[in-house]
């Protein structure tokens, strides 16, 4: 399988990994296996200049992960030819909190304020950020179809949902450009979703592949099933367009392009 491919009927070609960018911008209230502190500038310039020499073009960020967006824009100045950007809508985290917008308002302030933070004219993916309840943002609130419209505009190029339930990813295969959704050796339960996906040609990002990083390395009990076996299984699947995998580790991201490539084959 080739490395970069057409993430659904978008016409976006991907790199198989993207580089998930929480971790640059967001060091609170979050679920990785240990602390951090936010990489300086020069050491984010470096993880991202390195990301383009392994051949990732994706990057995956959010309002809702600190100042991420506004980190990015100013690093990718004068390189944002080279980068697929895939940013949010509808979650914000403020004093340590989140909150959420659904609505159609809301979802265009927050791709204009994505636009100007990331200085670039177009964002290439936008995905509604969910708080668990898929089928009513889907179904109820209106955030998609303010979304389309600013795909009509010309000023998102595709769009869909990150999901937190199976019935919720399904509903998104049927009506979005992408779903991203979870997959990984200790959460299959969105398999479902990546079929469906395939089926209909729907693009898909697969998010927490390294289960938040607690299901990558070894301990001594062999109780993880380790980067290799987590990369196998996201590539397994027919419908897997790119793993978005988190790190500021730039070993780890060299490792995780390494594992990708061997998935592939
Ligand atoms: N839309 C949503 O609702 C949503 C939710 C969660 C995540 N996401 C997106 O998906 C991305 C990935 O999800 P995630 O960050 O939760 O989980 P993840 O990619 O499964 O794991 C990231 C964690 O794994 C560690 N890691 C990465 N490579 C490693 C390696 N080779 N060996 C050991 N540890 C490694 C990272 O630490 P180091 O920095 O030390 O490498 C980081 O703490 C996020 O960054 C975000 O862009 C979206």
């Amino acid at each position: 399988m080739s490395w970069l491919r057409t993430l659904g009927k978008t016409g976006l070609q991907v790199s198989a990994l993207g580089l998930g960018t929480v971790k640059l911008g967001r060091d609170r209230e979050v679920k990785y296996p240990a602390a951090y502190t936010l990489p300086d500038d020069p050491s984010a310039a470096r993880l991202l200049d390195t990301a383009r020499e392994l051949g990732i073009n994706l990057l995956d960020t959010a309002p809702a992960y600190g100042s991420s967006e506004q980190r990015l824009g100013r690093l990718l100045a004068g390189q944002r030819q080279h980068w697929l950007l895939c940013s949010k809508v509808g979650e914000e985290f403020i004093d340590g909190q989140s909150r959420f917008d659904f609505s159609p308002e809301h979802t265009r302030r927050s791709v204009q304020r994505s636009l100007r933070r990331l200085g670039t004219e177009v964002l290439d993916i936008v995905l509604v950020h969910s708080d668990g309840n898929d089928l009513d943002i889907i179904e109820r609130m209106g955030t998609l179809q303010a979304l389309a419209q600013l795909k009509m505009e010309g000023l998102v190029r595709a769009i869909g949902i990150s999901t937190k339930t199976v019935a919720g990813g399904l509903a998104a295969a049927r009506v979005c450009d992408v779903v991203m959704l979870t997959y990984n050796p200790q959460y299959r339960e969105e398999l479902p979703v990546l079929d469906a996906c395939a089926e209909l040609g729907t693009g898909t990002l697969i998010k927490k592949v390294l289960g938040s990083g607690h299901l990558a390395g070894s301990d001594e009990q062999g109780s993880r099933p380790g980067l290799q076996a987590c990369m196998d299984l996201a590539f397994s699947h027919p419908g897997t367009g790119a793993a978005i995998v988190g790190t500021i580790n730039r070993a780890h991201l060299q490792a995780n392009v390494e594992a990708a490539r061997r998935a592939l084959g």
